[in-house]
Order: structure tokens, then C-alpha cells, then sequence
């Protein structure tokens, strides 16, 4: 969670307006309610010097349309004479106000460069420099780095955003090995930007292999773009594995045409797990726009997405223009529910016990935006939604505990995510028995990686125990030669892996025991094991008879 100014100043930055920030999300509370993060973006090279050392624009730069030359981030001097590189005096004074500091590269050409017509971010990119430019940003004070493609690994003329997953990946492999190498703690934020949103947009890559959050989709900017944003991160909800989050871009609260659209698009990264950046024009927001203040300083808002589970939100239920959208929470019953309104006139809408994976009874409901508690309820919650506009309520009601042996087909599942088709229960995709490598098995799940179940044990069991690979189904649709398809599963307890396969390819099986002693929330997760292009096809990941051992 943090600022960046890109989406209000695009390259109009320097040290003022960004050290101004820093010194707004402190004095609005924002710092307080999780904000940490002031994060630098495009614009602020000058170039490299003859060690080829990146150093700052000095400023002050005449741009097109703009009559004062702006103040850009010059060097200075300290008490002793020593030269202060112009973005580390930035990033002392950020986090001399106890805030974390953030800064941008591509690597070979910043975006704004071609789109925004800033002649120094031609070729001052990372590229066959990672090492020198992640010492650098270490030296600056820098513990989060968003790496932008841009047009790196073109083949054509212009911006033809052509190249194949398997062009554009040594770039970003590079860039995570220097991060490695240095020993920091560096966040590695990407954006491979392909041509498009969600699926599409990733060109059948990996990003979880190499970065903490990858784009998905085209800048934000508008409502639509908002709603684009949601729509590809949906698509992309199998990839949201620990350590892993999907990146909607910075967020538009307070820039957009109304509270209704602001609370969406807040609601929604929260709910949904994105990083939460505001790109908004925070400067004096407690008086020109104090509501949407309150709505970026909403904490239990805020919750949901700090949440210690760290669940992508799904959709549970669609009708018409109006989606449910939930996540569990860590504490047992707890659920986080956005009921959102994409039609423009207002909707009743209805959320079930049962769309929750709650058992039937009693839920207590509480509206988050408002915190009021709404009271108990019996079943089912039904509001009417304003139009356009997104009801958030947290539901706390009863889940049925795991008691004896379980196969955990027959219990009550916490939480799915599987990115091309809903998790299949005993059958394969194409409607035949779960089958691998010629063996057919009446219990299990079928799901198509990247995928996650969830199911809460709340340290009442002791082992897990599955047999694991890929579905015969690849091997009656698809010719060997494809190659597609390959999986790693994994089981998870509460944020650790307590048991792996290898990377398996089809026609391979293997069983998977994990001692899960202890453990509240256990993790089902079938990662796709290759980076390759198309590598998502046909991954149909199958845990067969999926047991726990439990008291
Ligand atoms: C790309 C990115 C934006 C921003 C600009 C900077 O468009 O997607 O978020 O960083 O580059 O030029």
C-alpha cells in the first residue's frame, strides 16, 4: 500500500511534489491506516555517468505544454560537502517520515519516453546492468521496484507489443536474479505488458515465478478501465498464490467522477488483494475532496485486504449486471462480501449463506463501509445497491468442523479459485472419470492450474494425504507433440509449503503426504510448472482422493 503519482502528474514530478506527498499522507492520516509506500515512477533519469551509474534529471526541464520549467530532483549538499545524489535526498526525506520508498526502470526504454515524449528515458534502462542499478536503488534507500516492460523485446517497428512470453522473460529473470544476488528484501513489482487484458494480456506466462505482482491489464484511467481491471484480475485468480499478488495498477479513488466510483474501485482492490496505491491527487484532500478521503482511510475496508488468509476474492454468484463477490477471512466464519452494481440503476441483491461456503442459520452482518452493524440474518442478506456502486459487509456465521477421516470432496470446501473453469468434483473436464496415466478413480478434484482450494482445519487434524497429477484428458485431446500442461502441487498450512511434487508433465503421478499438526487453513495449490508460451493450456490438475486424518 502506498502513493504514485503517475496517474495525476505523469512526468510533471520532482522532489517537491514528491516529498510533498510524502508529508500529505502523513498529515492526513493516510501512513497510519497502512499507506507506506511513496513510489517514484517514470521520469526521474538524467542518465548515466562514465561507471554507468544511473544518476537523476537535474533540472529544471522545459516540457511541451508546460510554461514553468519544471523543478526535477537535483543533487545536493550535505553539511560536509558531501554530494547527495539528487532521488536519494528523496527517498531520506520519505523515510525520515518513517514511510518505505519506491522507484521505477524498464529495461531498455522507459515508457514515457515514447508516450510522453521524455527524450532521457531512451536507453537508460537496466537492461546488462541489473547488478550496478539494484546497488544503486539499495544505496537510495529504494525497497521496492516496479519494472516496466515498455517496448522491450520488439521485433517490429514502433509498438507492436508482438514478442513471445519466451522474448520478454530473460529481461524480468534477469532483473529478479540481480534482486536475489543483492541479498535485499527488494518488492519486485512487473508488468510484462502484452497487448490486452487478463489471459490474453499474459500471453500463457508465469509471472508468479519470478515477481511478488504483475499487471493485469492496460493502464487504468477511466471507469471502464476499472471495470477492465477487475474483469482480467478475475481471470487471472488461479495465479494469487502466497507471496504472489495480482497488480490492478495504482488506484483512481478520489480522480473519478463520484463516491460511488471511488468506493468501487477501493473496495474491489481491497477485497480482491491488489496492491493498493493511490494515484490520486492527494494534495489538500481533506478539503477538496474529503469523502473520498474517508473512503481510502476506511479501515475495515482495509482489512480485507490485509487480511492474513491473503485470498483473491471470487465471484460467487452473477446475475445480470450485479456480481457477489467473497473471500474467507482468517477467523473462523468470517467472510468478506462485495455485493457490486455495474448497471447504473439500483439493484436488489441478495447474498446466500450457502454462495459463502457458511452453513444455514444464523449470519451476523456488517456493513463496513459504514460500520454498522446490520444484525443477524437468517440464510441470506438482500440490500438494494445504488447504482453503480458496491455494498461491502463482512458476514461472520458457523462452518461445520472436520471431524475423523475426511475425503475432502464430501466436506465443505472454504474457498476455490481455478482460472479457466469452475474446480470439478470426481470428473474431468471432458465428463469422464478422473484418470491418470490409464488408472481411473471415482474420488477427487479436477481442476485446471493455476488453481487453489481452501479448507479450514483449525488444528484439529494431523495429516494430508492425496494422489496427484495431471488428468488423463490431456491425453485424449491433445497430441504428445503439444507437451503442454505442466504442474507443481503444492500443500500449504498457514503461508508454508508443508509438501511439493516436482514440475510433473502428463503420464506422471506421485503421492503427496504433509503433516498439517497445527494448521487453521489448509491450501490446495496446482501452480503451472513452465514459463513457456501457452504453458496454462491444458494443465488439468488432479487431486485424487484428497484425505485428511483429523481428531
Ligand atoms: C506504463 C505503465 C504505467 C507508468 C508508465 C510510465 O504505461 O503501465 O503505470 O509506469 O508506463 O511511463
Amino acid at each position: 500500500m502506498g502513493y504514485n503519482a503517475w496517474n495525476t502528474f505523469r512526468c510533471n514530478v520532482g522532489k517537491d511534489l514528491i516529498t510533498g506527498a510524502a508529508d500529505e499522507l502523513v498529515r492526513q492520516g493516510l501512513d497510519k491506516v497502512g499507506f507506506e509506500y511513496v513510489n517514484l515512477d517514470d521520469c526521474w533519469m538524467g542518465g548515466r555517468d562514465r561507471k554507468g551509474v544511473l544518476y537523476s534529471n537535474q533540472g529544471p526541464e522545459q516540457r511541451p505544454g508546460i510554461t514553468n520549467p519544471i523543478q526535477k530532483f537535483p543533487d545536493e549538499t550535505d553539511s560536509a560537502g558531501n554530494k547527495i545524489p539528487g532521488i536519494k535526498a528523496v527517498g531520506n526525506y520519505i523515510r525520515s517520515k518513517g514511510l518505505k520508498f519506491g522507484i521505477y526502470s524498464s529495461p531498455i526504454n522507459t515508457c514515457a519516453a515514447y508516450w510522453d515524449n521524455y527524450p532521457l528515458g531512451n536507453g537508460v534502462g537496466s537492461s546488462g546492468k541489473e547488478d550496478t542499478d539494484i546497488a544503486t536503488f539499495i544505496s537510495w534507500g529504494v525497497s521496492y521496484l516496479k519494472y516496466d516492460r515498455c517496448n522491450a523485446g520488439e521485433t517490429g517497428s514502433g509498438w507492436n507489443k508482438s514478442p513471445s512470453s519466451a522474448v520478454i522473460y530473460p529481461y524480468f529473470l534477469a532483473m529478479r536474479d540481480a534482486i536475489g544476488r543483492s541479498n535485499s528484501n527488494m518488492f519486485y513489482s512487473t508488468n510484462l505488458d502484452f497487448n490486452g487484458n487478463g489471459l490474453a494480456h499474459w500471453n500463457g506466462s508465469n509471472p508468479p515465478l519470478f515477481t511478488n505482482t504483475s499487471r493485469v491489464a492496460a493502464d487504468i484511467s477511466d471507469f471502464n478501465s476499472v471495470i477492465a481491471q477487475i474483469n482480467a484480475a478475475d481471470q487471472l485468480k488461479g495465479f494469487a498464490v502466497p507471496g504472489y499478488w495480482n497488480d490492478m495498477d495504482m488506484m483512481q479513488v478520489g480522480n473519478l467522477p463520484g463516491d460511488n466510483l471511488n468506493r468501487i474501485n477501493m473496495g474491489m482492490w481491497a477485497i480482491m488483494n491488489s496492491p493498493m496505491l493511490i494515484g490520486s491527487d492527494i494534495r489538500n484532500m481533506d478539503q477538496k475532496n474529503p469523502t473520498a478521503l474517508e473512503i481510502l482511510r476506511n479501515e475495515e475496508v482495509i482489512a480485507f485486504n490485509k487480511d492474513p488468509l491473503n485470498t483473491q476474492a471470487v465471484v460467487v454468484k452473477v446475475s445480470g449486471n450485479t456480481q457477489v463477490w467473497a473471500k474467507p477471512l482468517f477467523a473462523r466464519g468470517e467472510r468478506a462480501v462485495a455485493l457490486l452494481n455495474k448497471s447504473t440503476s439500483p439493484t436488489s441483491m441478495t447474498v446466500r449463506w450457502s454462495d459463502l461456503h457458511l452453513a444455514a442459520g444464523e449470519g451476523k452482518v456488517r456493513d463496513v463501509w459504514s460500520r454498522t452493524d446490520k444484525g443477524a440474518y437468517t440464510d441470506s442478506y438482500s440490500v438494494t445497491v445504488p447504482g453503480r456502486d458496491v455494498v461491502m459487509l463482512k458476514i461472520t456465521g458457523a462452518e461445520i468442523p472436520l471431524t475423523g477421516t475426511k475425503v475432502l470432496t464430501a466436506t465443505d470446501i472454504l474457498y476455490k479459485a481455478n482460472s479457466y473453469n469452475d474446480v470439478r468434483t470426481d470428473i474431468s473436464g471432458d465428463g469422464k472419470k478422473l484418470a491418470l496415466n490409464g488408472v481411473a478413480y471415482d474420488q477427487g478434484f479436477g481442476t485446471d492450474a493455476p488453481s487453489q482450494m481452501q479448507f479450514r482445519l483449525d488444528g484439529a487434524c494431523s495429516k494430508f494425504t492425496a494422489k496427484v497429477g495431471i488428468d488423463d484428458q490431456i491425453i485424449r485431446q491433445q497430441p504428445a507433440s503439444n507437451g503442454f500442461g505442466q504442474v507443481v502441487f503444492q500443500v500449504w498450512g498457514d503461508g508454508r509449503i508443508l509438501a511439493e511434487t516436482d514440475v510433473m508433465n502428463r503420464q506422471q503421478s506421485a503421492d503427496l503426504q504433509a503433516d498439517v499438526t497445527g494448521v487453521t487453513v489448509l491450501r490446495l495449490i496446482a501452480r503451472l510448472g513452465n514459463n513457456r508460451d501457452n504453458a496454462q493450456y491444458y494443465a488439468y490438475a488432479d487431486w485424487i482422493t484428497p484425505t485428511v486424518t483429523c481428531q
